[in-house]
C-alpha cells in the first residue's frame, strides 16, 4: 500500500470505515456514488483490495498506467479463469451472483494465446462483416416499433420499454434468429441479467443457441450466426454455441447501459440540449465519466508478481476499474489536450472489445431516432431520485421515467386504442415470453 500523507476516509456507509476491510462494490452505497469510492480507493495507490460479492475478494486496479500495464501484458497475466485461486479452493460459490460473469467458458473472453487469437478473429471478422447500412435500417426499424409501444401514452420508462429492448432485437436481426428462437434469446438473456431465475435463463439461452447453429448449419444466410460458422477457424458446434453466448451476453448488458447511460446524460446536462446535435459528444462524455462497464477484464497472474508496487499471487483475481481509470488524475491532463479517445471504456490490449464500432453506430443511431421522434422528451424525476442497479461490474441506471407530448400514431394499426387489459400491461415494465414473445410480436408488427 503507499504512503499517504492524510488520513483516506471511506466514502459514507462504506463498512471500510476504520476497519481497514476490503472495500465492498457490491451495495446500494456504491451503486449511488461510484466516485466517492473511486476517489477513497485511490488512497491505496494503483491498485486497491475490495470485495465483490459477501466473500469474493479481488484486487482492482484503479490507475491508468497501471490498468494499461496489465491490459496488455498477456504473458503475466492471464484470462483463463480456470486459474482463479480462490474458486478452486472453493473459497467462492458456483452460485456466488458474480459467478456467471467469471467463471471459465470456452469463448474468447476466457482464453488466452493460440486458442483466444483463432475464437477471437472468427468473432471479429464476422462481426466486421455487418454492413452499417443495413445495421442502420434495421436499428431505426426496430426504434421506431418500440417508441410506437409507447408513444401515445406521452410517458415511458426509457431503460425497461427501450434502452433494454433494442439491442436484443437487433441482435436478433443480426445473427438471423427466426420468431421461436429469438422468443427464448430475448428470454434468455433478460432473465440472465435480471436474476429472475438465472438458472433457467442460461439454459434457454444455450438451448436456443444450439438451435440456431443446428439452423443455421442446415440453411446458412447472410447472418453473423453463419458467417461465425463459415469461417476459416472451423469452429465446431459447442465453440459456435459459446460464442453466440458471448456475444449477446457480451453485447447486451453494456449496449443498454451505453444507450441508457448517453440518454441520462442527454437529459441531465443543458448544454447538450441547447447546443443541439451533439448526440456524439454526449457518447464520448459517457464512455469516459460514466462507462457502462466500469469495473471488469477478469485477470490472473500466471506466478507470483507485482503491478505498480503490489505484490500479487499466483491465481489472485485483478480486475481494471475502467470508470476509475478514465476519471483519475493523469487522464485528466490528456483529455485536456484533445485526446477524446484515450479512455479505457472499451479496455485495451489483446481482450478490447471487437465490436467498438457497431456498439458506438448502434447507439447514435437509437438515441438520434428516438430525440427525433420524441423532440420534447424529458425527465419525468428529479435527476437525483434516479436508482442505479447495484452490483460490481456494470453501471446501470434502474429507470429512466420520462415524459413527452404523446405521438399519433404513424399506422393505422398502432392507432386502435387498446382494450383496458392491454393498456394495462403495455404500461407495465415488459417481461420477455419464452415463447409467443416479443419477438414474434415484432416480426408480425413489420408485416403488418
Ligand atoms: C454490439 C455490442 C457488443 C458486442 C457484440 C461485444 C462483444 C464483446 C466480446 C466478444 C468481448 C470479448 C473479447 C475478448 O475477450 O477477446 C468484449 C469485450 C469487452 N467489451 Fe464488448 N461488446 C459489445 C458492446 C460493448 C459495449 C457497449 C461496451 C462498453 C462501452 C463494451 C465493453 C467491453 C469491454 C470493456 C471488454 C473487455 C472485457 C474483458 O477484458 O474482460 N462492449 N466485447
Amino acid at each position: 500500500m503507499n504512503a499517504h500523507d492524510t488520513a483516506p476516509v471511506p466514502p459514507p456507509g462504506c463498512p471500510a470505515h476504520g476497519s481497514g476491510a476490503r472495500v465492498p462494490l457490491h451495495g446500494p452505497e456504491f451503486a449511488a456514488d461510484p466516485q466517492a469510492y473511486y476517489e477513497y480507493l485511490r488512497h491505496y495507490g494503483a491498485a486497491a483490495p475490495v470485495e465483490l460479492a459477501p466473500g469474493v475478494e479481488a484486487t482492482l486496479v484503479t490507475d491508468y498506467a497501471a490498468a494499461l500495464q496489465l491490459l496488455q501484458d498477456s504473458g503475466t497475466f492471464r484470462k483463463d479463469a480456470r486459474r482463479w485461486r480462490a474458486f478452486n479452493e472453493g473459497k467462492v460459490s458456483p452460485d456466488s451472483p458474480v459467478a456467471p460473469l467469471l467463471a471459465y467458458r470456452h469463448n474468447c473472453m476466457f482464453t488466452d494465446g493460440a486458442d483466444h487469437l483463432r475464437l477471437r478473429q472468427a468473432v471479429t471478422d464476422s462481426m466486421a462483416r455487418v454492413d452499417t447500412r443495413r445495421l442502420s435500417r434495421s436499428t431505426e426499424q426496430i426504434s421506431r416499433y418500440l417508441i410506437s409501444q409507447f408513444a401515445a401514452r406521452g410517458s415511458a420508462d426509457l431503460l425497461g420499454d427501450y434502452a433494454k429492448q433494442l439491442p436484443l432485437f437487433v441482435f436478433n436481426e443480426l445473427f438471423g434468429c427466426p420468431a421461436d428462437i429469438g422468443d427464448r434469446v430475448l428470454f434468455g438473456i433478460s432473465g440472465m441479467f435480471d436474476g429472475v431465475n438465472a438458472e433457467k435463463a442460461t439454459e434457454v439461452l444455450f438451448q436456443a443457441a444450439g438451435e440456431l447453429v443446428a439452423l443455421k448449419r442446415a440453411k446458412p444466410g447472410d447472418d453473423v450466426t453463419s458467417w461465425l460458422m463459415r469461417h476459416e477457424a472451423a469452429l465446431d458446434d459447442e465453440e459456435m454455441v459459446h460464442q453466440l453466448a458471448l456475444l449477446l451476453g457480451a453485447g447486451a448488458e453494456p449496449l443498454r447501459n451505453l444507450i441508457g447511460n448517453t440518454l441520462h446524460r442527454l437529459l441531465t446536462h443543458e448544454r447538450y440540449a441547447r447546443e443541439g446535435g451533439l448526440i456524439d459528444e454526449a457518447l464520448d462524455d459517457t464512455l469516459w465519466e460514466n462507462p457502462p462497464m466500469s469495473n471488469y477484464a477478469p485477470h490472473y497472474p500466471a506466478a507470483d508478481t507485482e503491478l505498480a508496487g503490489h505484490q500479487l499471487q499466483a491465481g489472485d483475481l485483478v480486475l481494471v476499474s475502467f470508470a476509475a481509470a478514465n476519471t483519475g488524475p493523469a487522464l485528466k491532463a490528456s483529455r485536456q489536450a484533445g485526446s477524446n479517445r484515450a479512455h479505457l471504456a472499451w479496455s485495451a490490449g489483446p481482450h478490447a472489445c471487437p465490436s467498438k464500432e457497431p456498439a458506438r453506430h448502434i447507439t447514435v443511431t437509437a438515441v438520434e431516432h428516438l430525440l427525433n421522434e420524441l423532440p420534447d422528451v424529458a425527465l419525468a424525476v428529479p435527476e437525483d431520485s434516479l436508482a442505479w442497479r447495484p452490483g460490481p461490474f456494470n453501471r446501470a441506471l434502474a429507470t429512466l421515467p420520462v415524459r413527452f407530448t404523446p405521438a399519433r400514431a404513424t399506422r393505422p394499426a398502432d392507432a386502435r386504442p387498446a382494450p383496458a387489459a392491454e393498456q394495462e400491461k403495455a404500461a407495465a415494465p415488459a417481461r420477455p415470453a419464452e415463447r409467443g414473445g416479443m419477438w414474434s410480436q415484432f416480426l408480425t408488427w413489420l408485416t403488418r
